[in-house]
Order: structure tokens, then C-alpha cells, then sequence
């Protein structure tokens, strides 16, 4: 079986022998020569026998023959001097076939014609990103299944499609100039299984995705074949430059405390470094069967061998018998260093000055990691990067989001000229850009992103509308898990009513509501008790809120409001979603099986949340029947008020309030005013 696919290496090479010898044959006669072929331009050469003095110019054309691209200019005329014998015709397209042709004139009569053709090379395109999560799915011994996540294709001015993935196999044990496979894989398939391969042994995989022009940039990582009469024990769970996460079995270790060895042997690294790391662990029940092999250099291969004694004796037995032990043994690669993506970088609400973008963070833990933005301007060459973007300015408004989320204003242009990309640095290695996709948010899921500003934000930096404030000296009311406190601009004089927790919301929204107050920040209960002050205005993003500079000079009123967890808890966005893109083309996330399959989900979920609430309902009125009527205990009617000054005589919605307020405690100063207000009742 495996010889066609060895004849199938040779042909092209022979054909590609033959071909360069025809180049070289330095024949006599006339005609075009081609010297060189890459993607985008090709070289001629050419010679005439009539007579030079009489040539006054000449013509080369450059025409397309075959493309797989109709878009393309079909042909180029230049004029050049009599004497030039070499010309480079350049800004050609990749797989397209030319015809290249030279005529020369003695003024309008046409002495010579020659032409040639030539297929111009596949273009190696530098702009499309390698494919992502290269993962082995299942080995055997004569075959391994990998997989991937194809790259998203987001350049300006490419507008290409991705038809395929170009899968190369590489025996890393034999002659690698060789022993080489290609196979490429049509869109849609990500999954490909490798046959024909040689137990033991192992291969270098490398994947990337591919236009019909050319094809991008590579993810490889090496993997190796079973042993004829081995189980596929030792699995990649996740792999870093430096480390690689590998794991086995739950019942693979004869008892969950015995102990293991794990030995890492380097089969390749790019500067020659060779390294023989061992560890030996013992299992803890309970604990994840896996362990992280460290200390690992990037881009290299390693052999991971476990070993643990096979004897089923239990403790203290017979020492003196021989030992058994049971090895499984994989190869894998450590990452390139700067190869981590940001991965569903996406713009979730945009203005005319603004775009809010979030991100799935790097799932590495206990890593430094930051983040940094880039946009581009896309018909020049400019680009602006933001400061290096922490956990800590990354934060989301609401509690749960899986995101982390940004916010880029004052863009002097609109959002929808530029081109974003976002990048990770991981202990201080930058990684490669990601583009970040238009992808608008419904109103549900945005609120895991920040709301942008809708004009420009004006008095940036002014220190007049910026105000010092000592957070800790706020009276609030000491309640249990405050999840964050919002720091509160009151534009009113003075508390014509309490604060409506209900409608607190960031300024632009508070505006468009006409509410006198708004968030301007959100800060955690670390960052209130260890940097007391806190500056009003400056402009920075605080929790998922702008703090916007003040409208006026004039000093604000401002208070803390403590929140909850379960205040502030939200539904999570659906992760897929549908829609047109900036290109007018209908995406989506989801399969249509998949959303058929959502919607009863979401009806019934809906339903079912609709029936509990009454319920819910129904319980409470008997409640507050039974305990004859909730508005004969003053002190939750006080706070009932306080809350809700346009609240509803109803019962069941006075109870309902109750619950929420007993958790939200307001301002002490607030509370006494009410209470004098009530004494002079
Ligand atoms: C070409 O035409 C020019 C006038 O345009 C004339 O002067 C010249 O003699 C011509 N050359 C030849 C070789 O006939
Ligand atoms: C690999 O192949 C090339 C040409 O096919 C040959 O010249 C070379 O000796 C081979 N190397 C090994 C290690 O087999
Ligand atoms: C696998 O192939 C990639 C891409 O050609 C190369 O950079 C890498 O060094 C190879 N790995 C090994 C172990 O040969
Ligand atoms: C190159 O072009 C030919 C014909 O236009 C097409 O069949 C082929 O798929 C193209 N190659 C790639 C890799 O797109
Ligand atoms: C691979 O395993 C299968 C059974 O799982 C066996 O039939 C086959 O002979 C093995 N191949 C080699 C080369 O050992
Ligand atoms: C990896 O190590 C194991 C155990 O030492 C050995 O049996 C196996 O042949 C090695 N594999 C490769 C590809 O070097
Ligand atoms: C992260 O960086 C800070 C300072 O930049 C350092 O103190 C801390 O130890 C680093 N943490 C890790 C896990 O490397
Ligand atoms: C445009 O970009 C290129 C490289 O991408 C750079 O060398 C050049 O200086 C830039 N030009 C301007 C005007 O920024």
C-alpha cells in the first residue's frame, strides 16, 4: 500500500528536474526564456536575431492564461528600450498560469515575436495566521488523527477565502528531505486521519490553511505512532514553550497512590540543546491524573516515557519478588515562543468614536499575562497601540463574565476604517497579533462588555473636572460578599430622593435614561482597602466602567454603593452567535441543526423561568397573607421607600422589593436624613 504514495512524492520532484533543465539549456536559437518563478513575478530573458540598430523599441506583454482567481487583471503591456534583453514582470497572482510575450518594432513595424508560459508559485502569505489548537486526537499503530482550528482571515484587502489546509508529514526517524507527505484537507473538515505510518515512530505534523493563491503560515507539532502491541496511555492535555501538560488513564496506576516516574528526552531542538529531565511523583486520590513536565525548551521534541511498578502486592509484601513495572511512552512538541492567539477577539458594540471589544482570556494559570491592542488605520500606514492592558483594566461589568473586556474611544476615525488586532505577553514574551472580528452582541449578551461612549469624550486630562476622593471615608453599610463597590456621581444638589439601585448604570446610559446619577466606577473590596484615594474623572476604565471627566468643575456629590455577587449576576452570553459581517456576508457560529436545536431550549427555558416566577409569586402572597400583609412592619416599609420612591402599592411587589433591599444597605448619611424626614411626619 504504501508505494503509490512514494510514487506520488517523485513525480513532481522529477518533473520539477526536468523543468530546470530546460531553463538551463542555453539554446542559441530565439525565443523567451523563463529564468525565475515566484508567486508574484516572473523573469524572462529573451534574444533576437535581427539587427539591434534597427529595433526602436519593444514590446512585453504579460497575459493570463489559467486562474483560479477571476478578480485579476488579465493582462500588462510595457514598452521598453531596444537594447533591454531581462525583464521582471512583478505584482503577478499566485497559481495563474502567463503567457509572457516580446515583440520588436522598427517604429510601427513588427520585426520579432516570441513567448513563453509560466505558472507563477503559490504564494507563502504572511498575513494568514497559522491555524490553531493542533491537537492528536487518537493514535494507533499505523495511523494518528489530529485536529485544528482554522485561522480567521481578517486583512485588509484580502478578501480571500479559505478552500483548504495543507497537512504535512514528516518521519522525523528516516531522511526528512524525503520523507515527506502532503495531503490537503477541503473546507470544511478540520479532522484528518493519517494512515499508512510506521508503528513507533514519530512524525512531525504541520498544518496550514490554504487559498487558491498560496497558502499561510504553519502550527506543527510532532507526534508518534503506537507501538504494535501498545495502548495509547500518555495523552498532550496542553503544551507551552516551556512545559508540556500530559495525562493518563484514572484506573492506568495499579493503586491511585503509587508512584510514577516521568522522564522527558529531547528528540529535536532548534539550537541543538538536549536535555534528559526525570521526575518522579506519587498519585493522590482525588487528584487529576496528569502532570506538568517543565523546564522545557520551545519548539523542541520530546520523548515522555511513564514508568510505574506493576505489582499488585499490596504494601509491606514480599519485597524480595522481582519487581514488574509498565511503561507508555509519547512524543510531543513544545510551542513556538510567541505562537499563543487571543482567541474570539471580537468588537461587541461600536459608536462612531468607540468599539468595545472582548476576549476569551489565556488559560494559563500562574503565568504574568498582559494584553495590548493595535489598530490600524486600513488604507494607510498608521497605527496606534494601547498601554499594556492588565487583569485588573480588563474587567467586565457584570459578575461571571467568561470574557475579559475593552474599550477603545476617541478613535479619530470611524471604527469601521481601521483594523484592530489584539497580542498576549506571556512572562514577558510578546505573542503574535490575533484580529480581533466585528461580531455585534445582542442587548442580553452585552452586558459582558463595556458600554462605549457615543460621542467624543471631551476634557480628558483637564484637572479641573477630576476630583480626588477618599473612598474609605464613605459611610457604607457593612454588608457580607460585596462583590464590587460602584463608585456614584449624583449630579443633584442634594438628595431630593435615595438612589435607585435599579437604575444605576454607566453615564451614557444614565443619560439617554435622563437619570441624574451614574457608575463611574467599580471597584473590588482589595482595591478600596488599599488604595484609599481615588480620582473621579481620570478618564481610566475601572471594573467595566469609564470614569468619565466630570461635566462641571464644580465639586460632585458622590457615594459608594456596595454590590453583591447575586446583584449582579447576569445570564451567560451565548457564546455563537449569527449574523451579517463588515463584508455583508451572512456567519454564523452554529450550524443549522444547531439552531433549530436552540430554539425549543430557549422556549422552554424561558417558560420553565416564567412558571417558577409565578409560583415564586403565588408562595409569597400566601406569605405575606399569612403574616397579614408585609406593610405593618415599619422597618421594611422604611426600606422599602428608600429604594423605590415610586413604588407601587402593591403588595406583592412591596415584598418582593424587601428581599432585594434586606442585602442592599445604603448610605448611612442618607438613612438618618430619612429618618429625621420621617420624625417630622
Ligand atoms: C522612425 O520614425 C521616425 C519619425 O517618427 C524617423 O525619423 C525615423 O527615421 C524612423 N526610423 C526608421 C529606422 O525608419
Ligand atoms: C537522504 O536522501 C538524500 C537524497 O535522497 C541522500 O543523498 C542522503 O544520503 C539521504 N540521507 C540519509 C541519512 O539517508
Ligand atoms: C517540524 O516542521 C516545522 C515546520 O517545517 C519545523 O519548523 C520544525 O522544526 C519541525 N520539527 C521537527 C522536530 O523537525
Ligand atoms: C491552483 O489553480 C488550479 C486551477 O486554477 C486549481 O484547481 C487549484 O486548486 C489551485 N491550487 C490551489 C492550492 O488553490
Ligand atoms: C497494527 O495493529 C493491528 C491490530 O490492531 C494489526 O493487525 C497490525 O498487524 C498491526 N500492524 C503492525 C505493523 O504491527
Ligand atoms: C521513546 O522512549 C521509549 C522508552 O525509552 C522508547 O521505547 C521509544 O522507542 C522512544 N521513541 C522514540 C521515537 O524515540
Ligand atoms: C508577575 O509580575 C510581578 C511583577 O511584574 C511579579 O512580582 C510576580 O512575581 C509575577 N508573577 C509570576 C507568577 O510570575
Ligand atoms: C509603512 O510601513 C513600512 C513597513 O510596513 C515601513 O517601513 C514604513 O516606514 C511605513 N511608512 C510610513 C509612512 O509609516
Amino acid at each position: 500500500m504504501r508505494f503509490p504514495i512514494h510514487f506520488l512524492i517523485f513525480i513532481p520532484y522529477l518533473i520539477l528536474v526536468s523543468g530546470e533543465n530546460d531553463i538551463d539549456e542555453d539554446r542559441e536559437g530565439d525565443g523567451v526564456d523563463v529564468i525565475e518563478v515566484r508567486n508574484d513575478a516572473i523573469r524572462i530573458r529573451w534574444k533576437h536575431d535581427s539587427d539591434e540598430e534597427i529595433v526602436t523599441r519593444q514590446r512585453l506583454v504579460v497575459t493570463v492564461m489559467r486562474s483560479s482567481q477571476q478578480t485579476e487583471k488579465s493582462s500588462q503591456t510595457v514598452l521598453v528600450d531596444a537594447f533591454l534583453r531581462d525583464y521582471t514582470f512583478i505584482g503577478l497572482a499566485g497559481n495563474t498560469t502567463y503567457r509572457l510575450s516580446v515583440e520588436a518594432f522598427k517604429n510601427e513595424t513588427s520585426l520579432w515575436y516570441a513567448s513563453n508560459m509560466a505558472t507563477t508559485s503559490l504564494a507563502a502569505l504572511p498575513w494568514l495566521h497559522a491555524p490553531s489548537e493542533l491537537t492528536l486526537m487518537d493514535r494507533k499503530n499505523e495511523s494518528i488523527e489530529v485536529s485544528w482550528i482554522p485561522p480567521v482571515v481578517l486583512e485588509a484587502g484580502h478578501h480571500f477565502i479559505i478552500t483548504q489546509h495543507l497537512v504535512k508529514v514528516y518521519d522525523l526517524s528516516g531522511n526528512s528531505s524525503t520523507n515527506k507527505r502532503s495531503i490537503t484537507v477541503p473546507i470544511p473538515l478540520t479532522r484528518l486521519q493519517i494512515d499508512g505510518l510506521k508503528p513507533a515512530t514519530a512524525y512531525n505534523v504541520t498544518v496550514q490553511a490554504g487559498t487558491s493563491y498560496g497558502y499561510g503560515n504553519k502550527v506543527w507539532c510532532a507526534f508518534a505512532t503506537l507501538d504494535s502491541d501498545e495502548a495509547n496511555i500518555l495523552k498532550l492535555r496542553s503544551r507551552t514553550p516551556n512545559s508540556l501538560t500530559v495525562y493518563w488513564p484514572a484506573n492506568w496506576l495499579t493503586k491511585t497512590t503509587s508512584k510514577f516516574t516521568i522522564k522527558a528526552k529531547t528528540i529535536h531542538s532548534p539550537t541543538g540543546v538536549s536535555k534528559e529531565i526525570e521526575n518522579s511523583a506519587i498519585g493522590e486520590p482525588g487528584k487529576a491524573h496528569e502532570f506538568v513536565v517543565d523546564n522545557l525548551l520551545p519548539s523542541s521534541t520530546y520523548n515522555i516515557t511513564i514508568t510505574t511498578s506493576d505489582d499488585q502486592l499490596k504494601n509491606g509484601g514480599k519485597k524480595w519478588t522481582q519487581m514488574r513495572w509498565k511503561h507508555g511512552w509519547a512524543v510531543f512538541s513544545t510551542m513556538s515562543q510567541g505562537e499563543y492567539g487571543v482567541a474570539e477577539a471580537r468588537i461587541v458594540v461600536e459608536t462612531d468614536f468607540a468599539v468595545s471589544i472582548v476576549f476569551q482570556p489565556l488559560k494559563l494559570a500562574g503565568r504574568n499575562i498582559t494584553y495590548q491592542i493595535k489598530y490600524t488605520l486600513k488604507d494607510r500606514n498608521s497605527s496606534q497601540i494601547t498601554n499594556e492592558l492588565t487583569d485588573s483594566n480588563l474587567k467586565c461589568p457584570k459578575f461571571e463574565c467568561q470574557w475579559k473586556c475593552a474599550l477603545i474611544f476617541n478613535l479619530p476615525h470611524r471604527p469601521r476604517e481601521y483594523k484592530f488586532e489584539i497580542r498576549a505577553k506571556v512572562d514577558n514574551v510578546w505573542n503574535r497579533w490575533s484580529p480581533v472580528t466585528l461580531r455585534q452582541w445582542n442587548l442580553l449578551e452585552r452586558v459582558c462588555s463595556i458600554h462605549p461612549p457615543s460621542d467624543l469624550v471631551g476634557h480628558l486630562g483637564d484637572y479641573t473636572r477630576q476630583r480626588d476622593i477618599d473612598v474609605q471615608s464613605a459611610k457604607v453599610p457593612q454588608i457580607a460578599d460585596v462583590w464590587r463597590y460602584m463608585v456614584v456621581v449624583d449630579s443633584r444638589p442634594y438628595d431630593l430622593a435615595p438612589i435607585d439601585i435599579t437604575k444605576l448604570a454607566d453615564r451614557t446610559t444614565s443619560e439617554a435614561d435622563h437619570v441624574p446619577y451614574y457608575i463611574t466606577a467599580a471597584l473590588t473590596p482589595e482595591e478600596v482597602k488599599n488604595h484609599g484615594d481615588f480620582r473621579i474623572g481620570d478618564g481610566k476604565i475601572y471594573g467595566g466602567y469609564l470614569n468619565y471627566p466630570l461635566r462641571t468643575e464644580i465639586d460632585p456629590r458622590w457615594t459608594l454603593i456596595p454590590v453583591t455577587q447575586s446583584e449582579n449576576e447576569m445570564i451567560e452570553p451565548h457564546l455563537k452567535t449569527c449574523g451579517f459581517n463588515e463584508q455583508g456576508t451572512f456567519k454564523c457560529d452554529m450550524s443549522i441543526s444547531e439552531v433549530f436545536t436552540q430554539i425549543p431550549i430557549v422556549l422552554v427555558s424561558a417558560g420553565f423561568l416564567i412558571l417558577i416566577l409565578v409560583i415564586f409569586l403565588m408562595c409569597l402572597l400566601v406569605f405575606c397573607f399569612l403574616r397579614n400583609s408585609c406593610q405593618d412592619r415599619p422597618g421594611v416599609k422604611e426600606s422599602a421607600l428608600m429604594y423605590y420612591r415610586s413604588d407601587s402599592p402593591n403588595t406583592i411587589s412591596t415584598c418582593r422589593e424587601y428581599r432585594k433591599i434586606e442585602r442592599r444597605e445604603f448610605n448611612a448619611a442618607d438613612m438618618e436624613e430619612r429618618m429625621r424626614f420621617r420624625e417630622h411626619e
